[in-house]
């Protein structure tokens, strides 16, 4: 982890927590961020609590911990059963988006160019998003990983030099979500310098303050390896976001890196 980047670790509890236990959580994590802030804390609830998960946080830490919806529509209003737009967000509280997750693209048809248009409506809106790329077992397998990462990081590249440092990108390699199979440090890094690299085509700002985290079952003992690599400005957390002391040992291990 570079210095000049202030480490971001990104809760993404799924459709999981969405009730009372998502509250019980928030406050939780509230409490043990009270003191310091040299790691950035965010929690994506389900839409379901955002509001109530703000509440509890605001009052219980203000400003110490960031809340993140999973997905949002690219149009601001109208016709669109079942979405929710950048406004609605913001009013539920929500500071962050996360764009593009794997499972959205892979279960629920999300392409490079509705990731662009969410991420153009997020920046616009005044949202931050986190913008999820990565590869499947057969595209590494095939020797495409890079090019499979450079296609989804082009489409919206442009998009987030409008605000440089303000998107974050979590590097998730889809053959690692969820089942415990984390890349090695060094896989994770070599794909990360890369994305840095990309940026810097399009802007030496973007590439220098863009924070790049990976995913994908990163767990409080592989976090210190993974989080001391120069490229890697922190973590998208799935599994071992859901309860307390997982996540916070998570967190634990990005303050003493930072
Ligand atoms: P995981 O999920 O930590 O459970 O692998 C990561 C993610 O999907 O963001």
């Amino acid at each position: 982890m570079s210095k000049a980047r202030r480490p971001l670790i990104a809760g993404n509890w799924k459709m999981n927590n969405g009730g009372q236990d998502g509250i019980d959580l928030a406050r939780a994590i509230a409490a043990e961020c009270r003191g310091g802030n040299a790691v950035e804390v965010v929690v994506a609830p389900p839409a379901s609590v955002l509001h109530r998960v703000s509440e509890t946080i605001e009052k219980a830490a203000p400003g110490r911990v960031g809340i993140a919806a999973q997905n949002l529509s690219p149009e601001p209003n109208g016709a669109f059963t079942g979405e929710l737009s950048a406004s609605m967000l913001l009013d539920a509280g929500c500071q962050w988006v996360i764009i593009g997750h794997s499972e959205r693209r892979q279960l629920f048809g999300e392409t490079d160019e509705s990731v662009r248009a969410k991420t153009a409506a997020a920046l616009k809106a005044g949202l931050l998003p986190i913008v999820c790329i990565g590869e499947t077992l057969a595209e590494r397998d095939a020797g495409r990983t890079l090019e499979v990462v450079y296609r989804q990081l082009d489409a919206f590249s442009s998009v987030i030099n409008s605000k440089p440092g303000a998107a974050a990108i979590a590097y998730e390699p889809v053959w690692a979500i969820g089942n415990g199979k984390v890349a090695t440090t060094e896989q994770a890094q070599e794909v990360h310098a890369a994305i840095r690299q990309r940026l810097t085509a399009v802007s030496p700002e973007l590439s220098q303050k863009t924070r790049i985290l990976y995913g994908g079952s990163v767990k409080a003992d592989n976090a210190p390896g993974l989080l001391s690599q120069p490229d890697i400005a922190g973590a998208l957390v799935g599994g071992a976001s859901l309860k307390i002391d997982t996540f916070m040992g998570i967190v634990s291990a990005a303050r003493q890196t930072a």
